[in-house]
């Protein structure tokens, strides 16, 4: 074995709050110092491999740079690779582990991440999959309490659909103490056991689910939403405009917040479908400060994991 212990980070559930609580204040320190113009060379040499199934401009950049920032190398490893073709994953994952020192997975399915963690011989990122988006999660909530200053007390009210970065933001919610809302239509929601299970396992976890957007907005800090058609769902565009027509973040909506809420999205949107430009260009839309912090979190994840796990 190359790494005597050997930590994933496949949802938000695999940190618990202290780990992540330690992550943000190094990616608070690594994010003053960027501003600063030090790029802290933390993880010198170190390799990280990124295997992506599905396109990306975020995660992949906010990856690269961050690794290129900490003084280490990122691999991409394009479709001449094979992953998933030329040989099993476990085979692909043993060797691959033998040469890089963390590997960072955008997938179709989370089967496959869970796949890879179980056979690679270092650290496993999940980059998103169908189930969980845990780096977006994590960004998300370290933006909110830039803003606010904590998370406890706090709305954010998800407007769509139940999906990969709602649930992830979901568990970052229960983990740190914010009150997760959702407005969602039937047959869009999480698997019925979700919600309740991470309330037994964090009893102070707040929930609740809304049919109407303007119920879910109302005491909420954070208005957040997603594409309807998430990536590989395609196929289901046509009915979700239409199950999701009702559930569209506009002025209307919005008018319906507190004073001082925000708007969030992870992006890339769907301009006209799930927002409008109006609130994405809004004074109320902070999603460029969310995006920029995917790459300040991403260090305080590497640096973290590389550091203490491997
Ligand atoms: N938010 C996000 O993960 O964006 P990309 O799909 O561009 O990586
Ligand atoms: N739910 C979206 C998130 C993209 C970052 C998707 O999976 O396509």
């Amino acid at each position: 074995m190359k790494h005597r212990t050997c930590r994933h980070i496949l949802t938000v559930e695999d940190l618990s709050t202290a780990e992540i609580e330690r992550i943000f204040s190094i990616s608070e320190d690594l994010k003053a110092k960027y501003a600063e113009g030090i790029r802290e060379p933390l993880l010198p040499h170190r390799v990280m491999a990124l295997i992506f199934e599905k396109p990306s401009l975020r995660t992949r950049v906010s990856f690269e740079a961050a690794i290129t920032h900490l003084g280490g190398n990122a691999i991409f490893l394009g479709d001449d690779a094979g992953f998933g073709k030329r040989e099993s994953i476990a085979d692909f994952a043993r060797v691959l582990s033998q040469y890089v020192d963390v590997i960072v997975f955008r997938g179709k399915a989370h089967q496959t991440v869970e796949e890879l963690a179980k056979y690679s011989e270092c650290p496993v990122i999940n980059g998103l999959t169908d189930y969980a988006h845990p780096c977006q999660a994590l960004a998300d909530l370290f933006t909110i309490r830039e803003l606010a200053g904590k998370l406890e007390g706090h709305t954010l009210a998800w407007v769509g659909d139940g999906n990969n970065v709602a649930r992830s933001l979901a568990e970052g919610c229960a983990k740190l103490g914010m009150r997760f809302v959702m407005a969602t239509p039937e047959g869009y929601r999480f698997e019925a056991d979700f919600l309740p299970r991470l309330r037994a396992k964090y009893p102070k976890f707040e929930f609740e689910v809304f049919d109407r957007p303007e119920d879910a907005v109302r005491d909420a800090l954070v208005v957040y939403t997603d594409v309807w058609t998430s990536m590989g769902q395609e196929a289901e565009a046509e009915k979700r405009r239409r199950d999701f027509h009702a559930y569209q973040v506009n002025g209307r909506l919005m008018a319906h917040t507190q004073k001082g809420a925000v708007f969030m999205h992870c992006l890339p949107a769907h301009r006209g479908e799930e927002v409008t430009d109006e609130v994405i260009d809004g004074p109320q839309s902070v999603v460029i400060q969310q995006a920029a912090n995917r790459m300040h979190v991403q260090k305080g994840i590497l640096a973290w994991l590389l550091a203490s796990h491997s």
